[in-house]
């Protein structure tokens, strides 16, 4: 487990006021998990995520890994816990002057790792990420996801418990993203590696994290399951960041035209696939538009969103209201007609 305890980190400058890039951060992340790290630019996650390798020492509070409080670790004990923690980053960091073999092999000699116990290991690492063949070319003549790649086998060359990810594919398009994901969710189940990952796209939180903090202005404002934070975000910040997600705009023209009301629903887990509609439409013979609608499959659990026109008299209105209520996880009037 990772834990961070009212973890505080104050950047002071001479010529500069003093920065504080994250303020009282506390979060545990479970041992094995995909915890997501998400929010605005400059919010304070890079420097948040890097006190968990001392990288960034937190001005006050404490980072505990495994039950063993690291924060004022030094010299021999620093770098024994560093090599236990991984890293990678949105551009990569390789060094281009060396082979890609070379790129592992450094880090493994830096680790102290004997040299026939580095040459095993070299090409093992490359077929997990699926480069075996590129092992003498140079980084600098590879695409943006074979980089990530050799990162990744570097990062994970000296047999972490822990891979934090900073942004790993910001700097890839949607099909290299999808398959770096891939790469990492199955490192994370074949190997047991916690990953810590900041990203800036809910949809990197949603295909692979377990849970996700939320982080604005150097706090930590939300954190949760993934599902519990898109089925119901509760700070402002978190429902701008799922909004992308979990919104349908309907046209004005169509809502100005509507004779009735429009009812917006939102269903969870199993009541998106029972037919609560058709139910509600025997019961109160109703007739009903369906105007926009989607389900979503967040870590196979449907999350659906519907928004549905009805012109029935005012009793009827009433108690169509009240059923949905009863049977969904939530309705909410988003218009109705004079
Ligand atoms: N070494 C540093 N010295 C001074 N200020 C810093 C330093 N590193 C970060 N900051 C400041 O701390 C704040 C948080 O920065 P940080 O890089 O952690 O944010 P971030 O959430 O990772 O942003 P981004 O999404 O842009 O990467 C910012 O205001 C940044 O300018
Ligand atoms: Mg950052």
């Amino acid at each position: 487990m990772i834990e961070l305890r009212n973890v505080s980190v104050t950047f002071t400058s001479k010529q500069r006021r003093d920065v504080e890039a994250v303020k009282q951060a506390s979060i545990s992340i479970n041992t094995g998990e995909i915890f997501g790290i998400v929010g605005t630019s400059g919010a304070g996650k890079s420097t948040l995520v890097r006190t968990i390798n001392l990288l960034e020492r937190p001005t006050s509070g404490r980072v505990i890994i495994g039950k063993v409080d690291i924060t004022d670790f030094k010299g021999k004990s620093l770098r024994d816990i560093r090599l236990k923690i991984g890293m990678i980053f949105q551009h990569f960091n390789l060094i281009h002057t060396k082979s890609v073999a070379s790129n592992i092999r450094f880090a493994m000699k830096a680790a102290g790792k004997p040299d026939n116990e580095i040459e095993q290991r070299i090409p093992e690492l490359l077929s997990l990420v699926g480069l075996l063949e590129k092992a003498h070319t140079s980084p600098a003549k590879l695409s943006g996801g074979q980089k990530q790649r050799v990162a990744i086998a570097r990062a994970l060359a000296n047999q972490p418990d822990i891979l934090l990810c900073d942004e790993p594919t910001s700097a890839l398009d949607l099909d290299t993203t999808k398959s770096i994901l891939e790469l990492l969710k199955d490192i994370n189940r074949r190997f047991g590696i916690t990953i810590v990952i900041i990203t800036h796209e809910m949809d990197v939180v949603k295909s692979i994290c377990d849970r996700v903090a939320v982080m604005g202005e150097g706090e930590i404002v939300e954190s949760g399951t993934v599902y519990d934070v898109f089925a119901n975000p509760n700070h402002n910040l978190t429902k701008q960041l799922v909004r992308h997600s979990l919104t349908l705009e309907l046209p004005d023209r169509l809502i100005a035209e509507f004779k009735g009301i429009i009812f917006k629903i939102i269903y969870r887990g199993s009541q998106a696939e029972s037919p609560i509609l058709s139910e509600a439409v025997a019961l109160f013979n109703l007739k009903l538009n369906i105007l926009h609608g989607k389900i979503e499959y967040i870590g196979g659990k449907p999350l659906g969103l519907l928004i549905i026109g009805v012109a029935a008299p005012a009793d009827t209105i009433a108690a169509l209201f009240k059923y949905l209520q009863e049977s969904t996880y939530s309705v909410e009037v988003l218009h109705e007609s004079d």
